[in-house]
């Protein structure tokens, strides 16, 4: 599913140069749930973006069932993160303004669905992760582990290949964060892969592999037991 080869990202500021991705070469299979661990400024969040086509390498490749997506145009790297692709950050991101099912239901829009079909496709979205009898709330109604589920029906909405999230459960407090990892968990099951950054060694564990971050290379690559 995706395949990175000898990734590698370069900062240039000033007169610093910082390695943020050390020649990197890994690949993760369809229906896998790859957790990316490590402390701060190891190149977790550098790694998410360079995968999930958000942002280019120095060199290397990324490539998504079996095509390179760094050479290609920008329109057709736009094409697979919208149709191919879904996203998760750590402050949900979703508009105060709108409900729990316009939230979902505009990216879709975006995507081109006509309203029918993303509003059906936004409510099975909500009701996968839970979120059922809520879908009419504002944001301000919902708590920050229901706000983050809206996040992700908005992700799944349109059934990505892969999910891509980065500290998804930093800003909620323990409950509320096993909710969300739980959802992921659920989504997985039903065969989504995911690729999640979590400083959380215990959430980390309970996807199928882990890697650990260091320095922007690779400091260890574990499959966890069950
Ligand atoms: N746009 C940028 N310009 C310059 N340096 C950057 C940029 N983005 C990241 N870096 C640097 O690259 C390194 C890796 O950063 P990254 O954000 O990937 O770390 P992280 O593992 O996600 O950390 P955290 O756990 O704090 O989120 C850090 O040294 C960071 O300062
Ligand atoms: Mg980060």
């Amino acid at each position: 599913m995706i395949e990175v080869k000898k990734l590698t990202k370069i900062f240039i500021s000033g007169e610093q140069r910082i390695v943020a991705l050390d020649n990197l070469t890994f690949s993760v299979p369809e229906g896998q749930f790859l957790t990316v661990t490590g402390k701060s400024g190891s190149g977790k969040s550098t790694l998410l973006y360079q995968l999930g086509l958000l942002d280019l390498p120095t060199s290397g490749e990324v490539l998504i069932d079996g095509v390179d997506m760094i050479p290609v145009s920008e329109n057709e790297r736009t094409m697979t993160r919208l149709n191919d692709l879904g996203y998760i950050f750590q402050d949900y991101a979703i508009i105060p303004s709108l409900t729990a099912l316009e939230n979902t239901v505009v990216p879709l829009l975006m995507q081109g669905y006509p309203l029918p079909e993303a509003e059906e496709k936004a409510k099975k979205a909500l009701i996968r992760v839970g979120l059922g009898d809520r879908m009419n709330n504002l944001p301000s109604q919902l708590s920050g582990g229901q706000q983050q589920r809206v996040a992700i029906a908005r992700a799944i909405g349109h059934s990505p290949k892969i999910i891509f999230a980065d500290e998804p459960t930093a800003n909620l407090d323990s409950e509320t964060s096993d909710q969300v990892i739980q959802t992921f968990i659920d989504l997985n099951k039903e065969g989504q892969t995911i690729v999640m950054v979590t400083h959380e060694p215990e959430y980390a564990k309970l996807a199928h592999r882990t890697i650990t971050m260091a320095d922007g290379k690779v400091l260890s690559d574990v499959m966890n037991k069950k």
